[in-house]
């Protein structure tokens, strides 16, 4: 997908925090290109600053050095080109389900249409949660709310802070397959962080592991079979699965 266009480009990024009396480098040197309608997963081992660079990339906290443009632009706050969705879901308690859909569109004063909020309920399958409240509900029905959210933003770029983690495997293989018909039917470009070696394999065009030692992106593979059809139980798809663990072990 060379041929599209650039979406977001992140340069020579890198963050630090302050340690007691001495500094932390979680990252740096960090160089991304992402056109648009392509994937990236990024793994690496916890600590390694996956979260940091989402939020960061979110324009929801400042780099220590290096620069973020998107479409060509720099910036370096929140923008509604961009959404994330983040570990915990982020769904505020007091509000009912029908109410946490709606909840980012009224705030960037997106109109939405009951029908298109009724094909998304469908799509996901969150179709008759709408009195409810969050602690009501599973933390897979959980999850969908918050992406039916995200989705009604019609983001250009999707950031995912291991969406899929605390879900069990056929929850999880279920909206794995849907973020990838989402992707396929919009055009959305996504980014997903993931410490899971299939997930990342699964999801990613570009698979890109971050080292431990401060170092940033070790290496990256590519994964052009990404999303043919039957991908989870192709030769290819295992042959991915284990080169991604070996880089992992070295990138410790
Ligand atoms: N606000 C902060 N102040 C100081 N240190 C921080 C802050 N946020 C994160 N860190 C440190 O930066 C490092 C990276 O944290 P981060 O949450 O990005 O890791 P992660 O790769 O997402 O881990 P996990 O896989 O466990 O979610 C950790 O050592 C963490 O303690
Ligand atoms: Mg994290």
């Amino acid at each position: 997908m060379n041929s599209s266009k650039n979406l977001l480009k992140v340069e020579n990024l890198s963050k630090v925090f302050p340690n007691g009396d001495r500094e932390k480098v979680v990252f740096s040197g960090i160089n991304i290109d992402l056109a648009e309608g392509e994937s990236i997963s990024i793994a690496g081992q916890s600590g390694c600053g996956k979260t940091t660079l989402l939020l960061i990339m979110a324009g929801l906290t400042a780099p220590t050095g290096g620069t973020l443009s998107l479409n060509g632009k720099i910036y370096s706050n929140p923008s509604s080109d961009i959404a994330l969705v983040l570990q915990d879901y982020g769904l505020p308690p007091w509000k009912t389900v029908e109410d946490n859909i709606r909840l980012g569109a009224l705030l960037q004063n997106i109109p939405v249409s009951d029908d298109e909020i009724n094909d998304l309920k469908s799509h996901l399958k969150i179709e008759g949660l709408d009195h409810l409240y969050p602690h009501q509900l599973s933390g897979g029905q959980r999850q969908r709310v918050a992406i039916a959210r995200i989705l009604l933003l019609k983001p250009k770029l999707l950031l995912l802070d291991e969406p899929f983690a605390a879900l069990d495997a056929l929850t999880r293989e279920r909206l794995q397959k849907l973020l990838l018909n989402i992707f396929r039917q919009r055009g959305l470009s996504f980014i997903i962080v993931t410490h899971d070696v299939e997930e990342a394999s699964l999801l990613g065009e570009r698979i890109m592991v971050m080292d431990s030692n401060g170092g940033g992106i070790s290496a990256v593979i590519d994964n052009p079979g990404f999303l043919s059809e039957g991908y989870r139980d192709t030769p290819e798809f295992f042959e991915r699965i284990k080169q991604l663990r070996e880089v992992l072990k070295a990138s410790d």
